[in-house]
Parts: C-alpha cells; structure tokens; sequence
C-alpha cells in the first residue's frame, strides 16, 4: 500500500465524520494500582484533583479516526513499504509554543521528509515531537547547585526552569497549560500542514532563509531543483495530485503524566475502545517501560498506536513479554519499538532483539533514537552529543537489519528549527568551545537546522543503499 493512497485527514480535521471520541473516564477510577516511576511530588491533591477533573472534561485534541489512520501508516512501515520520521524538542516549553518556533521546526521536519521521500525513494510518516512533549523524566529528583538543592525540573508541564524554589515546585497549574499550549501547537500544524505551507510547490520557498551560507541547505537546493523538474513534467502530463499540495501529520510526546494521560483518554463512541486524546503516538520512555508499573498498565488500556523505548540493558525475554503485553493481538502499525543504544553498543545489543522478534514473528515497527544512548558531558558540564556518534548509531541501526533482513523502519530525533549551538560536528563542524553561543535547550542538546538536514541526506543514502 501506498502511504498516500488513502484518503488525507484533511476531511477528518475539519468536519469529523463520526463522532469524536469524547465520552469521559473517571480518571481517578482507572487510575491503576501499580508502581508509577517518575511521578511529580504534587505538593496540592486537591488542586491535582480540580485539573484532572478540568482537563476530563476538555475537548479531545485528536480523533480516534486520525489515530487509527497512523497505525495503518505504521503498519505499512511493519511490512517495510514506509519509513518514520519523528522528531522535535527533547522538551517543548510554553515559551516555545509560538508561532515562529513552531513553524521553523515544522519546516525543518518538512525539509528532511523531502530528503528522505525524494532520496530514499520511499513514503514517509511524518510524527511530531510536538503538541504535547511538557514532561521529562530525570536521573536525579533534584539537582544541587552551589550547595543549595532543589526539586530537578521536571518539563514546563510539571514546574519551572529557573533554579528557584518557587518554579521548581510542582504545580498542577501546569498541567491545564500543558493543554493548551499542545491545542495551540497542534492547531499550528494542522493550518501549516493543510493549509498551503506544507505544498510541495513550497518547496524551495522552506529554505530560502537558509540556503546561501549553509552547505546542507545548498545540498538541499540541488534537490528541491530536481524535485521541481518532476512537479512541472508531471503537470505537463496532465497530471497533480491532491497529495502533493497537504502533508499527513501526527503528533507524539513520552506518556509520562499519569494524571495528565489519564485525564484525556476517552471512549470512542464509534467501538467502545479508550484512546489516549492527548497525542496521536503516545509513546512509554527507557526509565518508565518497567513490566508491572503504571505506564504499561496504562499503554495497555488505549487503543491508539503505541511506541516504547528500549536501552541497552533490553533482553530478549523482556522484550518478548513487552510485545505480548502491548500488542496481544498482533496488530500491524499499533507497536512500534525506538532503539536508543549507544552508538558503541548498537552492533552487539541489536542483534538478538532482532533475532527474537523475527522468530517469534510478532509485527513491529523498528525506528532508531540515534540521541539518547550518545549523549556525553564536556569538561565544563555542558551536556552534548556529536551528530558523528549519532550517524554512526543510524549507521549500526541499517547494518544490523541489512545483516538480519528486517526493515530498518526510521528514525527519532532531537532537533530544532533553529541555529542552535548544542550538538557539536555537522557541515559547519561546530566545536564544543562553540556550544556556548546559542545553547538553549530546556533539556537535551537537539541538532540544529543545518545538523538535522546532514542527517537526513545520511540516512536517505544508507536507506538506498540497502535497498539495492
Ligand atoms: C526522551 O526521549 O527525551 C527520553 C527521555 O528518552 P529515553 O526514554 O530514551 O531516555
Ligand atoms: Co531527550
């Protein structure tokens, strides 16, 4: 199947055929009992207790419909006929849900799809880190500086960046901004997506502020050239399809706020299935996918498509008993598992997870978070990662499901519409003494522009080569 033979979302955006998903959960009620890691230490139950019912009763922010229609994508990628890309923000922050900044990493993610698409010659699903990414676990509950300790920052959904006491505590305020702030962003790439930016016309016009003094944007250039001769042969045919003029977006965040995912599930009143109305691709994170804790047991309960990260330390007896429990029915599309193993161990840990999946047969679509597993700290503490490490991990990724026969299924990633200075190496060869300049993350260091469009020609090269 192709990605873009079936209808867009468009019509499910404006003019919902079914009925949306909007039928209440009493929160509290399925709230399960279960150990629940990286949990905020709400300092106010009551408060807690007023928004989880507030936030029950807000509109869904997307559609049973629309989710179904990802695990259909992501079933494709099962069968290897699509490849993933999902990125954004490690951490979204209130102060960044404006327009500018959303537009300029909707573009960056436009851009490498194009790479990819146009490249690697394959359909591309396209999912956000975006409208909805507020909450982040962390290694430490708190964090000290110059002998003072306080609770360590938890996402914009949960208390404040500034090293103080009054934005370090919890506030379950938050958690309604959070909302918004997703019902905004989200609000922005539907308009930017189906309103005409996205346009594959657009496609010279996504790099214009960029293109002079940046190697990846004149590499990208040659290609949005390319891309154009085709457009105009086609419409010298005769020919010009719907699909090229709106892209198929899906947003995803780390389900991390129980009180927040809870809050949001609904009953579809189309099947009587719960989904999780907060994000299309909830996905469970390294340090909170435990088998018998909270987020498993929540995953369990939705119907939406779902993705777990999996580390180093993943056997393959776990894994096999996280599939059972994830995906009990086998559904193609509804599991998706996002490796992020450390470039130095891709090649030895892959493997037999690969192996024990072919043979127990279960479908999965396999993407790889080049990040995670390759972040180090400079001498002075700044935390970063060389884009060297993270294509030599997409590169273990293709060579281990070369080697095994299985469909290196995409990618996640950190990245930013922006010019930052937080990953070191690129096209411009940034230095870590060059990290100071602009380094801006409310979290982990993201690749810039420049940095995400070197990665993006990469990966469309090795998924070529593997091709044939
Ligand atoms: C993240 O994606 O920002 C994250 C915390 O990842 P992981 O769960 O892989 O550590
Ligand atoms: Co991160």
């Amino acid at each position: 199947m192709s990605v873009t033979s079936t209808p867009s979302l468009q019509g499910n955006f404006a003019f919902p055929t079914e009925l949306p998903a909007t039928d209440r959960l009493p929160w509290r009620e399925r709230w399960p009992e279960q150990p629940s890691a990286q949990q905020p230490d709400w300092p106010d139950a009551d408060r807690l207790a007023e928004v989880t019912d507030e936030l029950s009763g807000m509109p869904p922010l997307v559609f049973a419909g629309e989710c179904d229609l990802l695990t259909e994508r992501l079933a494709a990628v099962t069968r290897g006929e699509a490849f993933v890309l999902q990125g954004g923000d490690c951490a979204e922050t209130f102060a960044g849900s404006n327009a500018t900044a959303v537009r300029a990493k909707l573009r960056t993610l436009l851009q490498m799809a194009v790479v990819l698409t146009y490249g690697a010659t394959v359909p591309v699903v396209k999912i956000g880190r975006m409208a909805g990414q507020f909450g982040k676990p962390r290694s430490k509950p708190t964090e000290t500086r110059d002998g003072v300790e306080l609770p360590a920052y938890r996402g914009d959904a949960v208390n404040g960046f500034d090293f103080s006491p009054q934005a370090r505590r919890p506030d379950p305020g938050r958690l309604l901004r959070a909302y918004h702030c997703s019902a905004v962003t989200l609000n922005l790439c539907r308009a930017f997506t189906t309103g005409g930016y996205a346009d594959l016309r657009q496609v010279h016009a996504w790099n214009h502020d960029f293109v002079a003094d940046s190697p990846a944007g004149q590499r990208y250039e040659r290609l949005a050239g390319d891309i154009d001769r085709a457009l105009a042969f086609m419409r010298a045919c005769g020919t010009d399809p719907a699909e090229l003029h709106t892209v198929e977006f899906y947003s995803s965040h780390e389900a991390l706020l129980l009180d927040y995912e809870y809050a949001l599930s609904r009953v579809d009143s189309r099947t009587g299935k719960i989904y999780d109305t907060s994000t299309h691709f909830p996905w469970i994170g390294e340090r909170t996918r435990q088998l018998g804790g909270a987020h498993l047991e929540f995953a369990k309960s939705i119907a939406n498509p779902v993705g777990v990260k999996i580390g180093p330390g993943t056997t393959p007896e776990d894994l096999l008993v996280l599939i059972r429990q994830l995906n009990p029915d086998r559904i193609p599309g509804k599991l998706t598992l996002i490796t992020r193993m450390g470039a130095g161990r891709i090649a030895e840990v892959l493997p037999p997870l690969v192996d024990a999946v072919a043979s127990d047969g279960a479908p999965v679509a396999w993407i790889c978070d080049p990040m995670h597993g390759n972040t180090f700290e400079t001498q002075s503490g700044v935390k970063t990662r060389h884009l060297d490490a993270v294509l030599d991990e997409v590169a273990g990724f293709f060579a281990v499901h070369r080697a095994k026969g299985t469909h290196p299924g995409g990618i996640h990633i950190e990245f930013t519409g922006d010019n930052v200075t937080e990953c070191t190496g690129g096209s411009f060869e940034l230095a870590v003494d060059d990290l100071h300049q602009r380094y801006e993350t409310a979290c982990d260091p993201r690749l810039n522009r420049s940095q995400a469009l070197d990665l993006a020609f990469t990966v469309a090269e090795s998924y070529r080569s593997q091709e044939t």
